[in-house]
């Protein structure tokens, strides 16, 4: 069984990129399982907080549930170009204490998805966010999945229309691979 942790870098309860996280849980063969990660609960990055009470619950958490799978997906919505700020919030916390950064990130394979109503997939985003995943030292799956018009390729509950579920598949099983090369 290869597991599957997928974050979604939206807060929004109908977010199209935690929609996407439950549409690739739903295409996954069954020796895949993909499970769903959200970041309501982390705090916003302060370096006096960490120095007096460490590393907050929440990420630690996170931590653990990355560490112990096989395979991260970041489902990055993009704002005005970019990351998130509370997805980049998380991971710059997810790099904290500097020593907790090479068994998170370094070497494991991570790969980006990401879904927006707009025309671009949100490439600029996550082209955008290939320096901050170099400084991690992440071993990322070269096919970034795409999901533009996501309104109308994704249902409200996530399912995807046809087209987009046989995409996400195939998708997913290449990254399984990569996870497994
Ligand atoms: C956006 N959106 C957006 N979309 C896009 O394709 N490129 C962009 O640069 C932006 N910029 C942007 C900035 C801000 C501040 C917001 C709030 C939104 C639209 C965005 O893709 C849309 O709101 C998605 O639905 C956000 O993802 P979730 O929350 O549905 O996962």
């Amino acid at each position: 069984m290869i597991s599957i942790l997928v974050i979604s870098g939206s807060l929004r309860s109908n977010s199209l990129n935690s929609r996407l996280g439950r549409a690739l849980h739903d295409v996954a063969e069954q020796n895949i399982r993909v499970d769903l990660a959200v970041l309501h609960d982390i705090p916003l990055y302060n370096g006096d907080v960490e120095q007096l009470s460490g590393i907050p619950k929440a990420v630690s958490a996170l931590r653990e549930r990355i560490k112990t799978a096989d395979g991260l997906i970041i489902a990055m919505p993009e704002y005005n170009a970019g990351m998130p700020g509370v997805l980049k919030n998380a991971l710059d916390w997810l790099t904290r204490p500097p020593k907790e950064m090479g068994p998170t990130f370094a070497g494991r394979p991570l790969a980006l998805a990401g879904a927006t109503p707009g025309g671009l997939g949100t490439a600029l985003a996550q082209a955008g966010s290939l320096t901050v995943l170099r400084q991690l030292k992440v071993r990322l799956f070269p096919d970034h999945l795409r999901v533009s018009s996501a309104n109308d390729r994704l249902g409200a509950d996530g399912q995807p229309d046809a087209e987009l579920a046989q995409q996400l598949n195939k998708w997913l099983q290449s990254y399984v691979e990569f996870i497994q090369s």
